[in-house]
Parts: structure tokens; C-alpha cells; sequence
């Protein structure tokens, strides 16, 4: 399974504060928006990641993350000449994702929950064609829309309904098998002048080969796509952080309980950063002697989750 995140667009609707810098660069509470992506598809097991971003902004993501090495995976990086719609990332990535399944995450959406790495990663083991993943939301008239029947099958999609047929919102999380890049390079242009993911997954739904993961209410999902969102992820990482003292989307902890660099590697980072938080944060994980002493803590940890799913 490859990774890719498609972190370009014009940010607009962040105006002015993506005058100047990439909107998933901002940081959403304590670390940049582009680190929550990036751990669900590390936390799902994903080791090849192509990062998607403007030809202005592809090098700041390079210093940034630069080839992944330091936590134990590969990132590369394509550009998007300009942002035509989410679908031209399975074009751009076509040499990349290759014959190989690909998991498609938009740079700016958030996930957090009990059991959500645990859902993910069945979902890549079960995976035929394409999976997405819906959730009810207040205002699905924002998102595409996912439509039902009794037994949980999708019936219809539509992107940004003014009548939506249904509160379920369907996230910017997607598998597909590497037929997604063919089917993104016939779609045409909606009306907005954008090539629409809703339109590549209603080929697959078409083709009866789209499946719907549901999260329930006990998952948080946000997009940080206008300043009221990204305040409130802000707030909601910022929580949950504090009350717990985990923190959310931290790479270079999943990469080490993930077993992709050791504990030295953890503790030079760490101390790269010791200044802060963050730094902090990364050399109180690497004292911890036995995860194991933890385990009552970690309980509803994805790392909990990954651990015991390996
Ligand atoms: O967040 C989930 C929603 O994302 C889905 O429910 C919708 O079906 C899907 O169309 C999308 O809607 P948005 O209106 O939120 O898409 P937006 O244009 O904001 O782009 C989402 C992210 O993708 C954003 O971080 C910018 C990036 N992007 C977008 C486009 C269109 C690009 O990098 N290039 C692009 O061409």
C-alpha cells in the first residue's frame, strides 16, 4: 500500500493567513497540520508516502520532512501546477503508486478516536477496489455525501448538496486500487472547473465496487479548511493533549513505537528540541523503561492499537 497527501490548493479560504505560507504548513495547535495526515497513514502501516503540494511549496515540505529517513520511511514529492481537483493526485502519483493499492489523504483533514488505527488498518487489509469512509456531521451541505440503504450500502454521492440526502459526510480518506488512475484521467471538470473525487467514486459505486466504512460517534473528524475548523482542531487537539498528556500526531513517536528507529534516534530528536514541549515530550517517551508499565495508561493509545494488532 502506498501513501499519497495532497497538501496544494490555493488555501483561499485561509486568506490572509496562506498569503504566504501553505495552509497544511500552519500549525494546527503544536505541530503542522500536514504531521496529522501524515500519522494516520504511518499508523496505518504505510512506509512510501508521496506529498503532493504546490511547485512553490514542494521545497518547504522537503525541509520540513525531507526523505522520511529520520523516522524510518520514504517520502517523496510531486507538484501540482494548479489546484485542478483532488483527483489529479492519482494522476501526478501515477509512476508511484505503480500496480500497488494507494491511500489517498487530504492534507487537511484530522482524525482521532478510540479504535481508529484498528478500523484503518482492517480497512487496508480488507481492502478490494475502493473504501471510503463516511461520518455524520451538522453540515454535510460542505462535504460530499453519502447516501445509504438498510443494509449500509451506498445508493448515491453528491459533492456539496444544497438538499443533501443524508448527514453523512464522506471524509478525505480513501483506498483505491491502482484502476483509480485511469478512471481520474477521463473524468471532466464539474461546474466549479475542478475534477471532483465524488465523480471518481461514482465510477467505483457505479462499477458496484465502492465500499463505506461508517465511524461512529466515538471518532472526531475535522477538516482545518476555514479559520472557524482550524480554531476548533486547534482547541479539540489542544484538549485532549492536556487532559491525557499523550500527544496527537506525534511522527517521531509512532515511528518508534512502530519499531522504525530506536530509542538513541528518539533521544537525539528530543534533545534536538529540549526547549520545548515537543522536545520534552520525545524524552520522556525514550525514559519510559517498559512500555508495558504504561499499558494501563495507554489503553485507547493508537499506539496500544498498533502494538496489539502486529
Ligand atoms: O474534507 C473532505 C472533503 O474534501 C470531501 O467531503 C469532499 O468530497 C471533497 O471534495 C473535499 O472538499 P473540500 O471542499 O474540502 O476540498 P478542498 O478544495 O478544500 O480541498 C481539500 C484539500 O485538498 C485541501 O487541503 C487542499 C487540497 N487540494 C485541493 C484541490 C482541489 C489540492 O492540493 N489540490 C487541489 O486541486
Amino acid at each position: 500500500m502506498k501513501g499519497i497527501i495532497l497538501a496544494g490548493g490555493s488555501g483561499t479560504r485561509l486568506s490572509p493567513s496562506t498569503l504566504s505560507i501553505n495552509k497544511h504548513l500552519i500549525p494546527v495547535y503544536d505541530k503542522p497540520m500536514i504531521y496529522y495526515p501524515l500519522s494516520v497513514l504511518m499508523l496505518g502501516g504505510i512506509k512510501e508516502v508521496l506529498i503532493i503540494s504546490t511547485p512553490h511549496d514542494v521545497s518547504r515540505f522537503k525541509d520540513l520532512l525531507g526523505n522520511g529517513e529520520s523516522l524510518g520511511i520514504s517520502i517523496s514529492y510531486l507538484s501540482q501546477e494548479d489546484p485542478n481537483g483532488i483527483p489529479e493526485a492519482l494522476v501526478i502519483g501515477e509512476h508511484f503508486i505503480g500496480k500497488d493499492d494507494v491511500t489517498l489523504m487530504l492534507g487537511d483533514n484530522i482524525f482521532y478516536g478510540q479504535g481508529f488505527t484498528t478500523l484503518f488498518r482492517k480497512a487496508i487489509k480488507n481492502h478490494e477496489h475502493a473504501t471510503i469512509f463516511g461520518y455524520r456531521v451538522k453540515d454535510p451541505e460542505r462535504f460530499g455525501v453519502a447516501e445509504f440503504n438498510e443494509r449500509k450500502k451506498v445508493v448515491s454521492l453528491e459533492e456539496k448538496p444544497d438538499d443533501p440526502k443524508s448527514d453523512f459526510a464522506v471524509t478525505g480518506l480513501y483506498i483505491y486500487d491502482h484502476h483509480a488512475v485511469e478512471i481520474a484521467k477521463h473524468l471532466e471538470p464539474s461546474e466549479r472547473g475542478e475534477l471532483e473525487i465524488t465523480d471518481l467514486n461514482k465510477e467505483y459505486l457505479k462499477m458496484n465496487k465502492l465500499n463505506v466504512e461508517l465511524l461512529g460517534r466515538g471518532f472526531a473528524w475535522m477538516d482545518a479548511g476555514t479559520h472557524e475548523s482550524l480554531f476548533e482542531a486547534s482547541e479539540f487537539v489542544k484538549n485532549i493533549q492536556q487532559r491525557q498528556g499523550f500527544k496527537l500526531a506525534c511522527l517521531e513517536e509512532i515511528s518508534y513505537y512502530m519499531g522504525y528507529i530506536n530509542k538513541d534516534d528518539l533521544i537525539d530528536m528530543g534533545n534536538s528540541m529540549a526547549k520545548n514541549d515537543y522536545g520534552r515530550y520525545l524524552l520522556d517517551i525514550a525514559n519510559r523503561k517498559h512500555i508495558e508499565q504504561y499499558w494501563d495508561d495507554l489503553v485507547g493509545h493508537p499506539m496500544l492499537e498498533v502494538m496489539s494488532h502486529e
